[in-house]
């Protein structure tokens, strides 16, 4: 138990640059192939593929789709960002502003970086990364009654937490890009791998060996008094 705690208490995002020439190998990869095997899928359907782009011609082309942030992204980000280390610490929840641009964080700037947020090419948010895992969801493998399918998100969720607790425990670093499931990127990567009209990209994940540190390294969560309830909704805690 010590040990699974230890491997999901140090798994994290990593955000920096990874080393383009540093490759995840064949072996570490079947590795967090394997935990994602072996996630949990509402009764069992396995709702999911996982398309590994390592080719560097490929990665370049992604790398060359345009995609916009949107405005609904740049406002509500900005509702939870914390402001200082202090702040997070306090909160417990959300990311520091240091992880975004300087406009993002200012309210007077605010409309402006709105109006202003160019799309820019995917490469910028590849950052080197020399493999992408992308995750596909399977609409067809409906877990029966599941309505508007929300246990197959949620299934796809254990197989990011199963891919992402191997790699880590891998000395890999993982930063998933929730991006490539917006209309825009969703469309050319699906050309660009001829993934099936039926079929939806859920997330990709960047793997590789990140070239520095991270800044804004604070990593926070509510106490466990915060979210837990005994016996009835309102007794916080376990008592
Ligand atoms: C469903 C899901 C989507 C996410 N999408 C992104 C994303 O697009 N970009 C990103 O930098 N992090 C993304 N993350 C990572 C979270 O921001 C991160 O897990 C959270 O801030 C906690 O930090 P930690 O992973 O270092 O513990 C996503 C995480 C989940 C579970």
């Amino acid at each position: 138990m010590a040990d699974v705690l230890k491997t999901i208490q140090q798994r994290r995002s990593t955000r920096v640059p990874f080393d383009p020439n540093r490759p995840v190998s064949k072996e570490n990869l079947r590795q967090i192939l394997e935990a994602a095997r072996w996630a949990p899928t509402a009764h069992n359907m396995q709702n999911f593929e996982v398309l590994v782009v390592n080719d560097k011609k490929i990665l370049e082309k992604i790398g060359n789709i345009k995609s916009r942030v949107s405005e609904a992204f740049i406002r509500e980000n900005y509702e939870q960002m914390s402001f200082s280390e202090e702040e997070l610490l306090q909160k417990k929840v959300g990311i520091i502003s240091t992880n975004f641009p300087p406009d993002w964080r200012d309210p007077d700037k605010l409309d402006k970086a709105v109006r202003e947020t160019a799309s820019s090419p995917l490469n910028q948010r590849l950052a080197g990364s020399p493999t992408l895992l992308i995750v596909i969801y399977d609409s067809r493998k409906r877990a029966p009654a599941s309505e508007g399918d929300v246990l197959g998100f949620i299934s796809l969720g254990c197989v990011m937490e199963n891919m992402w607790l191997a790699a880590n425990s891998l000395g890999i670093s993982v930063h998933i890009l929730s991006v490539f499931s917006g209309d825009v990127v969703q469309k050319a990567v699906k050309q660009i791998l001829k993934v099936p009209e039926y079929m939806k990209i859920a997330f990709a994940i960047r793997l590789g060996y990140a070239v520095s540190n991270q800044p804004g390294n604070l990593r926070v969560r509510r106490d466990m008094e915060m979210f837990t309830h005994h016996n009835q909704f309102g007794n916080k805690g376990l008592r």
